[in-house]
C-alpha cells in the first residue's frame, strides 16, 4: 500500500509548494481541500441555511467553508486513492473526528513557519492559472516571460484575508496539530528553509516513517 500523509501548517508554510513534490516522488494523490473548494467556488450550497450561499464567498472572506461541504469532498477523495498526501483538511476539532473515521495516517508531517513569514509569502504568491504552479514575487520568479506575464494573484492573498486566515488557523488549527503529536507518524518540519531544504527534511521523515506501509 502507498502511504497515507498528512500534511498541515499555517497558511503559506508551503503545504501546496511540499505536496506537489511528494505526490511526484511516491506516486500518490494530492488531496487539496483548498483546490477541490477553487474548482466548485459557485457551487451553491444555500440549501445548508449558512452565512453565505456559496464556498468561494467563504474563502474570499479568509473563513473556513462549511464542514458538511468540505467533509464530502475529502471522504469522496479518499476512497478512490492508493496512498495519498492530504493537504489543507482537518482545520478544526470536528473535521480531525471525521478524518478518524475515514483512514488511517502513516505520516503526520507539520511545517513550522512563524506568522510574518506566512505573511510575507502569501501576499507575494502569484498563480499561474494554466498549470496552477505557485510562484513568488521575490522568492520564486519564472524564467519563462509569457508565464511571467499571465500570473494572478489568489482572491485570498489580499492583506486582510490573509490575518483573518491566519487567525482562524491559530484558533481552530492549532489545537488540531496539537491532537496528533502522540501520533507515531508525526514529525515537524522546519519551513523556514528553502524549499529544497524542506523537501529534503520532508523525503527523510516519509522514508523514515512510511517503511513498509
Ligand atoms: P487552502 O488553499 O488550503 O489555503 P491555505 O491553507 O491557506 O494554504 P496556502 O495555499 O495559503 O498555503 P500553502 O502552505 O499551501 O503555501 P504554498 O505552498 O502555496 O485554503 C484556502 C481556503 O479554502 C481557506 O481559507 C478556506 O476558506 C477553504 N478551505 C480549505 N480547506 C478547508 C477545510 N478543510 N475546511 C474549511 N474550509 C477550507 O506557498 C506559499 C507561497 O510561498 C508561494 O508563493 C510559494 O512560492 C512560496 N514558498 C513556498 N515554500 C517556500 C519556501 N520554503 N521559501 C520561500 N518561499 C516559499
Amino acid at each position: 500500500m502507498e502511504p497515507r500523509i498528512l500534511i498541515m501548517g499555517p497558511q503559506g508554510a508551503g503545504k501546496g509548494t511540499q505536496s506537489r513534490r511528494i505526490a511526484d516522488e511516491y506516486g500518490v494523490e494530492h488531496v487539496t481541500t483548498g483546490g477541490a473548494l477553487r474548482a466548485n467556488k459557485q457551487k451553491d450550497i444555500s440549501h445548508l441555511g449558512l452565512e453565505y450561499d456559496t464556498p468561494g464567498a467563504y474563502m474570499e472572506a479568509g473563513e473556513l467553508v462549511p464542514d458538511a461541504v468540505v467533509d464530502a469532498i475529502v471522504e469522496a477523495a479518499l476512497d478512490e486513492a492508493d496512498g495519498f498526501v492530504l493537504d489543507g483538511y482537518p482545520r478544526n476539532a470536528d473535521q480531525a473526528a471525521a478524518l478518524d473515521g475515514m483512514t488511517d495516517l502513516d505520516v503526520v508531517l507539520v511545517l513550522d513557519i512563524s506568522r510574518e513569514t506566512s505573511v510575507e509569502r502569501l501576499t507575494g504568491r502569484r498563480v499561474d492559472p494554466e498549470t496552477g504552479e505557485n510562484y513568488h514575487v521575490e522568492f520564486d520568479v519564472p524564467d519563462d516571460e509569457v508565464v511571467r506575464e499571465r500570473l494572478v494573484q489568489r482572491e485570498d492573498d489580499t492583506r486582510e484575508a490573509v490575518e483573518t486566515r491566519l487567525d482562524v488557523f491559530e484558533d481552530e488549527t492549532a489545537p488540531v496539530i496539537d491532537r496528533y503529536r502522540d501520533h507515531e507518524g508525526y514529525v515537524e518540519v522546519d519551513g523556514e528553509q528553502s524549499p529544497d531544504g524542506v523537501w529534503a527534511d520532508i523525503r527523510t521523515a516519509i522514508d523514515e516513517r512510511a517503511k513498509g506501509s
